[in-house]
């Protein structure tokens, strides 16, 4: 079979894609470590932030189907000032296949289409796989934000502020 990055169709998302997409979520929240998000996940609320984005012009929500079933989705923000902001995942199972090269680079696309002049985003220090993807598109560490964010164990976590000048 081929690679699951050549069988890969990268779109925006729909209105159909919203149940499958909380719970995409939820399940990478429930792993804990590798996006801001953790359990319990507040359901509604990510998924009317979802919704919001479908149809918000300087915003974009783009999923990664592969053989009909979504396994990785982007989203976008754009702010007034010029920077798009991204949050992305891809389920586990499916990394490291390229999805996620797919998706950045679409997201990388619809951000200059936008207007932006340029994408951020903060990642976890120890989210290598993430830093790498961003570093190979392009993206340059900016800084890091010490003991910024209060898990609900009570860490302190640091973030690495990343970006891209398109
Ligand atoms: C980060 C993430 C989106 C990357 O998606 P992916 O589909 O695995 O990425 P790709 O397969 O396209 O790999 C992209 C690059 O990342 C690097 N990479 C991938 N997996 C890696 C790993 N386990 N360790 C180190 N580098 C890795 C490689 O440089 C790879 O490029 P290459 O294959 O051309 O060498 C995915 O790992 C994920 O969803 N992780 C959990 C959620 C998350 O961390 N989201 C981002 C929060 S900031």
């Amino acid at each position: 079979m081929q690679p699951a990055a050549a069988r890969a169709v990268v779109r925006r998302a729909r209105d159909q894609d919203l149940d499958r997409l909380v719970e995409l979520f939820a399940e990478v929240a429930a792993e804990g470590r590798w996006i801001g998000a953790e359990l319990p996940l507040d359901r509604e609320r990510r998924r009317r932030h979802f919704s919001e984005a479908m149809y918000d012009e300087r915003a974009v929500l783009l999923v990664a189907e592969v053989d009909g079933r979504i396994v990785g989705q982007l989203d976008m923000e754009l702010a007034r000032y010029g920077v798009a902001d991204l949050g992305m995942l891809v389920a586990p199972g499916w990394r490291g296949q390229g999805l996620g090269t797919a998706l950045l680079r679409a997201g990388i696309d619809w951000a200059r289409g936008a207007g932006a002049h340029k994408v951020a985003l903060q990642v976890w220090p120890h989210n290598q796989a993430a830093i790498a993807l961003y570093e190979k598109l392009g993206f340059q560490r900016e800084g890091l934000l010490r003991r910024h964010y209060r898990r609900r164990n009570g860490e302190l976590w640091d973030a690495v502020v990343m970006g891209l000048l398109l």
